[in-house]
């Protein structure tokens, strides 16, 4: 079997990780290929709630191998914790067994956390994501299949530790990195992770080539992509189909499916424009309903009407084959939903996203206007989903209204929906049948 990519189409938090815990259940592995911990992935069993900044969501799938990829830059401490966390809640420590990490992966070191931190114009998680990007374009990085090499070698711990207390007195920083205590992580580092690090591309490789299914997993999401994105405020990696299959170490042929998710409105985190963006009680409801706070952060969302001119950038980037649509739930009870189809920037229309940031700001949406639809607790909108499921009546057991948006969604995307999610829960999630 092929590759399916799931990827952000918007500014993240779409719902990834419940739609790969979903699809994983027909997958051999489960791959991330690029960011860190910046991400944050949530999978609702239940009463279950399950947060995954760095390990693949298909680890709720005990027959699903799981590899943190190439392009990816993993900060060991909070993988320790996430395993740790994930050890008490089922028992398992997948390290080395199903679990493997890329030797090109990228570390973040507490020097990178530190130089993050004083980030005060992008609205950063703060997890050193862009300068350990930063310090592997300028190919000083350290990488996981690198950690033998200087182990224990203080003349490398030496001069790394002057870089990098350089670099935080440059940048005003108080806080120091002691070549002793590089040495120190490098030694802990060996010793919690070497038995997982392992060349994952050609493992990646060896499965499609036995017909194993691969499920690439995004993080980030579309607009945050460093050169697609609304830049300079996006994260610092490709988050885009590109770079799926680069990032994991295989090549672009071996993908088949390319599932673009979006939220059936919109949201963002940090800083930048966002001209859908809503101020108002509207903005409130959606905020409340779809308890709209980041996931790695806990910062609140901000909270707009879908935008079909994001999509439609999004899927020019990416190609999407299928949208998977979440959180229509949270428009039930509103009267009227808008839609925004195209910009009016400095007195004209526009139908594409302008690359600078300023002119994206002054952007304001033309939106057409659907009807709304009724509100249902998440108890009934997931009885709603397995009923659908069940008696395949696909997108035909929701409201005729919000059918309606789906096909107008569609229309405007130019891209088929293949599911719906109407609730958090993994069941929550209507599939296309026609
Ligand atoms: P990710 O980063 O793309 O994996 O998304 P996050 O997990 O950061 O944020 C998505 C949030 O929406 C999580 O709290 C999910 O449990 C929740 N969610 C996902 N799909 C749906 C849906 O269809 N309806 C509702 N109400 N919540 C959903
Ligand atoms: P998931 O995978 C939403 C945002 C940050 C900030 C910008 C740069 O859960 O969808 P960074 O720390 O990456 O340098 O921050 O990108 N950001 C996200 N927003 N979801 C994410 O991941 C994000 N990862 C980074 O808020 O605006
Ligand atoms: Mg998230």
């Amino acid at each position: 079997m092929p590759a399916t990519v799931i990827l952000g189409a918007q500014w993240g938090d779409e719902g990834k990780g419940k739609l790969v815990d979903r699809l994983a259940e027909q997958a051999t592995w489960v791959a991330r290929f690029q960011g860190g911990n910046n991400a944050g992935h949530t999978v609702v069993l239940g009463e279950q709630v399950l947060k995954f900044h760095l390990l693949p969501s298909g680890i709720t799938r005990k027959e699903c191998n799981l590899i943190l990829g190439d392009g990816m830059v993993i900060d060991p401490w909070v993988l320790n914790k996430e395993l740790v966390d994930w050890k008490e809640s089922s028992g398992e420590d997948p390290r080395g067994e199903r679990l493997f990490i890329s030797e090109r992966a990228h570390i973040i070191l507490p020097y990178h956390c530190y130089m993050d931190s004083l980030d005060k114009k992008i609205g950063t998680t703060g997890r050193g994501i862009g300068p350990t990007y930063a310090d592997k374009i300028n190919r000083i990085g350290l990488r996981f299949g690198d950690l033998s090499e200087v182990d224990g070698d203080l003349e490398w711990a030496s001069s790394s530790s002057e870089r990098m207390n350089a670099s935080l007195e440059a940048a005003g920083s108080s806080e120091r990195v002691s070549a002793e205590s590089l040495l120190e992580d490098v030694k802990w580092i060996c010793d919690n992770f070497s038995s997982s690090i392992a060349h994952t591309g050609l493992m990646l490789d060896n499965a499609l080539k036995l017909g194993e299914h691969v499920i690439l997993e995004g993080a980030q999401g579309c607009l945050l992509d460093i050169d697609q994105g609304t830049f300079p405020y996006v994260t610092s990696s490709v988050t885009s189909r590109g770079n799926s299959t680069h990032g994991a170490g295989i090549h672009p042929g071996h993908v088949e499916e390319v599932i673009g998710i979006t939220k059936a409105y919109i949201t963002r985190v940090g800083n930048g424009a966002m001209p859908t963006e809503l101020l108002d009680e509207v903005g409130d409801h959606l905020g409340t309903v779809g308890h709209e706070f980041g996931t790695t952060t806990g910062r609140k969302r901000r909270c707009g009407w879908f935008d079909a001119v994001v999509m439609r950038h999004a899927h020019r980037i990416n190609g999407f084959t299928g949208l998977a649509l979440t959180k229509l739930d949270v428009l039930g009870g509103l009267d009227e939903i808008n839609i925004c189809v195209a910009y009016e920037l400095d007195g004209q229309e526009i139908r594409e996203m302008p690359s600078s940031a300023s002119a994206l700001a002054r952007c304001k949406p033309i939106y057409i206007t659907m009807p709304g639809f009724p509100s249902h607790s998440l108890t009934e909108w997931l009885g709603i989903a397995k009923k659908a499921n069940e008696d395949s009546m696909g997108f035909k057991a929701l409201p005729s209204a919000a059918q309606h948006y789906i096909k107008q969604l569609e229309v405007l995307v130019g891209v088929p929906c293949s599911s719906v999610g109407v609730g958090p829960d993994r069941d929550a999630t209507i599939d296309r049948v026609d």
